[in-house]
C-alpha cells in the first residue's frame, strides 16, 4: 500500500493565524463607554502586550523569510533569538513549516521558483565524482542529462533513465544522490517519491489498484511540485500493466502555448536486469587490453539496449516503456573490481569519523567474492553492505 498523502493541514494553518492575532483587550471597567485610549490605565499594558505580539510576528516573518528565500536571510543570528521567554520550538518549526509549504505552493519562493527545489549541479557534479566509483560513464551521463533535462525551459515530456547493474554498483546510491542534490530534502521531500516493487506493488493481481493509486499519487506529486523525481527500484520486478500508467508522461506532448512553468518530471528505473551483460561485455574489453576507463557507452549501450528488449522474463522488459523506445538512456553501472572496493571501505570508515589503516582497508576488500572463479576481476557484491563490515575493525 502506498504511504497517505502528505499535504499541509489546513488546521495548522489556522491555529497559525491565531497565534498571529493580537490577544483580545481586556474590558474597561465599570463603564459602558469606550474610553479614550490615553485616559485608560490600561494603555500601557496593552500597549506593551501589542508590542510583543508585534514583535512575536515579526520573528514570525523573519523566519519565513530565512526559510523561503535562505539567500537573502539576515545571518546575525537575530531571527533565532526571539524575545525573552520565547523559542521557537516552542511554537513550533512545525507551523512555519506548514506556512512555508502552503506559500510556496502558489508563490515563487527561491530562484528556482520553489525552495524545496535546489538543483545543485556542481554538488551533484562533485558527488558523482568523489562518493562514486569505478563508474565513470554514470558519472558523465547522468551529471549531462540530468542538467540539459532540467535546464530546458519548456520539457516537451518527462525524462526516463533506466539505471542497470549488479547488486552494489551504486545505483541506489546514485538515485539518492540525484535527489539530495536536486532537492533540500532530499529523498523525504514531498517533491519525490520512491517505489521499491516488492514493496508496494507485491501482488500481481493487485495491478489495477496498482495503476490507479501510482496514477493518483503521481497527479499528487505533481499538483505539490512543478519538478518531481519518481524511482523505482527493483523495476525488472514492474508489471507492465503499471508501466502503462507512465507512458503519456513519456510521450511528447504538443506544445501548447509557452506557459509560463513548464512541469518537469524524472523517473528513475533501477534494476539488475542484464547487468550480466555488461559484465560480459566489460570482461572481454579488459581481457582485450582495453583499460576501464576507455571502455565508452558505444561498448555498451547497444548491447544492452538489445538484451533489455529481448528480455521476455521481465516485465519491465516486455513494458511499452521499452518496446516503444520512451526511456531516453540504459544508463550502465559497471561492475566493481578489487580497488573500487578498497575505495567503498575507505569512505565508509571516513563517514564514521574512524581512523583506517591500509591493511584493514586490504582486509575488507579481501572478504569479498570476486568473479568469475578464473579471473576473479568483480566484487559479485559490489560495495554492498561494505559499512556493515567495517564494525568487525572497530577498536
Ligand atoms: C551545492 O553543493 C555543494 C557540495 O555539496 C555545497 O558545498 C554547496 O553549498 C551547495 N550549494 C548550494 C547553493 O546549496
Amino acid at each position: 500500500m502506498l504511504p497517505g498523502p502528505r499535504r499541509p493541514s489546513g488546521f495548522g494553518l489556522l491555529l497559525l493565524v491565531l497565534l498571529l492575532l493580537p490577544p483580545p483587550l481586556p474590558a474597561a471597567p465599570g463603564t459602558d463607554e469606550p474610553r479614550s485610549a490615553w485616559a485608560w490605565p490600561g494603555f500601557p499594558r496593552l500597549r506593551e502586550r501589542m508590542r510583543a505580539v508585534g514583535d512575536l510576528s515579526k520573528r514570525y516573518w523573519a523566519l519565513l523569510r530565512c526559510q523561503v528565500w535562505p539567500d537573502h536571510c539576515e545571518d546575525d543570528g537575530d531571527a533565532a533569538a526571539g524575545p525573552p521567554g520565547w523559542s521557537l520550538p516552542l511554537l513550533g518549526q512545525q507551523y512555519l513549516d506548514v506556512l512555508t509549504t502552503w506559500y510556496c505552493s502558489f508563490q515563487d519562493c527561491c530562484d528556482s521558483g520553489d525552495c524545496r527545489i535546489s538543483n545543485n549541479f556542481t554538488g551533484l557534479e562533485s558527488d558523482l565524482n568523489v562518493r562514486l566509483h569505478g563508474q565513470h560513464l554514470v558519472q558523465k551521463l547522468v551529471l549531462r542529462t540530468v542538467k540539459d533535462y532540467l535546464e530546458t525551459p519548456w520539457p516537451d515530456k518527462a525524462l526516463a533513465l533506466s539505471f542497470h547493474g549488479w547488486s552494489g554498483t551504486g545505483k541506489n546510491f546514485v538515485a539518492r544522490m540525484l535527489a539530495e542534490n536536486l532537492y533540500r530534502d532530499g529523498l523525504k521531500s514531498d517533491c519525490v517519491e520512491m517505489f521499491i516493487a516488492t514493496v508496494h506493488f507485491a501482488h500481481s493481481q493487485h495491478v489495477d489498484l496498482y495503476k490507479e493509486q501510482l496514477l493518483g499519487r503521481i497527479q499528487e506529486t505533481q499538483q505539490l511540485c512543478l519538478q518531481t523525481l519518481f524511482i523505482f527500484d527493483e523495476a525488472e520486478k514492474l508489471h507492465p500493466g503499471l508501466l502503462e500508467v507512465l507512458r503519456p508522461h513519456l510521450e511528447r506532448r504538443a506544445p501548447e502555448g509557452h506557459r509560463a512553468k513548464s512541469p518537469r518530471t524524472i523517473f528513475l528505473f533501477l534494476s539488475n536486469l542484464r547487468g550480466n551483460i555488461i559484465n560480459e561485455v566489460v570482461l572481454n574489453l579488459l581481457k582485450a587490453g582495453w583499460s576501464r576507463e576507455e571502455i565508452t557507452m558505444e561498448h555498451l549501450e547497444p548491447h544492452l539496449h538489445a538484451e533489455i528488449v529481448e528480455s521476455t522474463d521481465s516485465g519491465f522488459g516486455h513494458s511499452c516503456l521499452v518496446k516503444e523506445n520512451l526511456i531516453d538512456y540504459f544508463v550502465p553501472f559497471l561492475p566493481l573490481e578489487y580497488r573500487h572496493v578498497r575505495l567503498c571501505a575507505r569512505d565508509a570508515f571516513l563517514s564514521q569519523e574512524l581512523q583506517y589503516t591500509e591493511e584493514a582497508l586490504d582486509e575488507i576488500a579481501t572478504m569479498m567474492a570476486y568473479v568469475p572463479s578464473e579471473e576473479q576481476l568483480f566484487s559479485s557484491q559490489g560495495c554492498k553492505s561494505i559499512s556493515q563490515r567495517i564494525t568487525y575493525f572497530l577498536p
